[in-house]
């Protein structure tokens, strides 16, 4: 009873790189971009348009977005965390943005520097401007099983922003473990108190796989009619704010699980392994994901 389809949404780029101390230069983002669109990867989150003082490594993103014209066959959403950012997202030519909440107040305000009130007021205002230009709006909530500060979230904090999100007219909702605490025990629960208020179409899952748990996690957020899965080639990540968050969950694992499922996802598993093996060489560590290691020994 799982989706005969899932969408992946490629956050390597950003949600990987963000975090990357050295500056991974902008012809190498751009060069991995270009290899995670021919392996079939159709949503690649591509850059953020946040303040280069917070996240020095996402300064060059108007030159990703120049780097990437002409690039088809995909969608490049970036996240945009105020009006400032979308007006600079749209300047570059970004056709999809996204804003990015969080369930803990505490992670808000290391995050984004502001409530969580204070930051869904801010968001009603991006969603507002990209909706009049028809640019669709995914919102992302933080922490919705664990925060690093709070211990513990309650599953309401999570469906209340998640509500917020969608009547401010995000068109998805992404749900973040952003330090990958959670297990199919508290990761079930709370889909269940969000999907009471947003449709089950509209919800991606994000998971971090800091204590190995993401895959199944994701397997138990399919079974409850999840179609959107984030992930990140090679499991590159972490959150700067989220002081010992890993990586996402690796793409190539993701890919591999699905195809075990016989879900499809467009995906060819051998040239994504190709895209993570491109941009461990440049950072020069082994890549953390299981399939693409047992794959390559094959
Ligand atoms: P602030 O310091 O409160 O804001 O930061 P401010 O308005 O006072 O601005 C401070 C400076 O930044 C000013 O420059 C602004 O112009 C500039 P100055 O006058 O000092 O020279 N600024 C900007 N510059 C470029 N683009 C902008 C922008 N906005 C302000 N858009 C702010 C507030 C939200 C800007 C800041 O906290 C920020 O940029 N935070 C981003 C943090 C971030 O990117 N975190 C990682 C992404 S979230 C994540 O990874 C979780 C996720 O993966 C899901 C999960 O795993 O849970 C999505
Ligand atoms: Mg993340």
């Amino acid at each position: 009873n799982i989706p005969k389809y899932v969408k992946i949404v490629e956050v390597g780029p950003r949600d990987g790189l963000q975090n990357e101390k050295d500056i991974v230069p902008t012809s190498v983002k751009v060069e991995l971009i270009k290899m995670l669109v021919n392996s079939g990867l159709q949503v690649v989150e591509a850059t953020s348009f946040v303040s280069p003082k917070w996240v020095p490594q996402l300064a060059d993103a108007k030159d990703v977005i120049e780097g990437i014209k002409g690039v088809s066959n995909a969608r490049f959403p970036v996240l945009t965390p105020n009006l400032k950012g979308l007006e600079a997202a749209l300047a570059a030519g970004v056709k999809e943005v996204a804003v990015f909440a969080a369930a803990s107040e505490s992670f808000s305000r290391s995050n984004i520097n502001c409530s969580i009130d204070e930051s869904l007021a801010r968001y009603r205002d991006v969603a507002s401007a990209a909706r009049k230009l028809s640019i669709p709006v995914r919102g992302y909530i933080s922490c919705v099983v664990g925060c690093p500060m709070e211990g513990e979230v309650h599953p309401s904090k999570v469906a209340y922003v998640a509500e917020e999100l969608v009547k401010m007219g995000c068109d998805e909702i992404s749900l973040g473990d952003t330090i990958g605490v959670g297990t199919p025990g508290s990761v079930i629960p709370m889909i269940e108190a969000v999907k009471k208020v947003v449709p089950i179409e509209k919800l991606a899952v994000h998971f971090h796989d800091t204590y190995g748990q993401a895959l199944s996690n994701i397997l138990v957020s399919l079974q409850m009619g999840i179609s959107v899965v984030d992930s990140s080639v090679s499991g590159l990540g972490g959150c700067p704010y989220a002081k010992g968050a890993t990586g996402n969950v690796a793409t190539e694992d993701v890919v591999y699980m699905l195809n075990g499922l016989g879900v499809k996802t467009n995906v060819d598993l051998r040239k994504l392994i190709l895209a993570g093996d491109f941009i461990r060489k440049h950072l020069g560590r082994p890549s953390e994901s299981k399939a693409a290691t047992a794959l390559k020994k094959t």
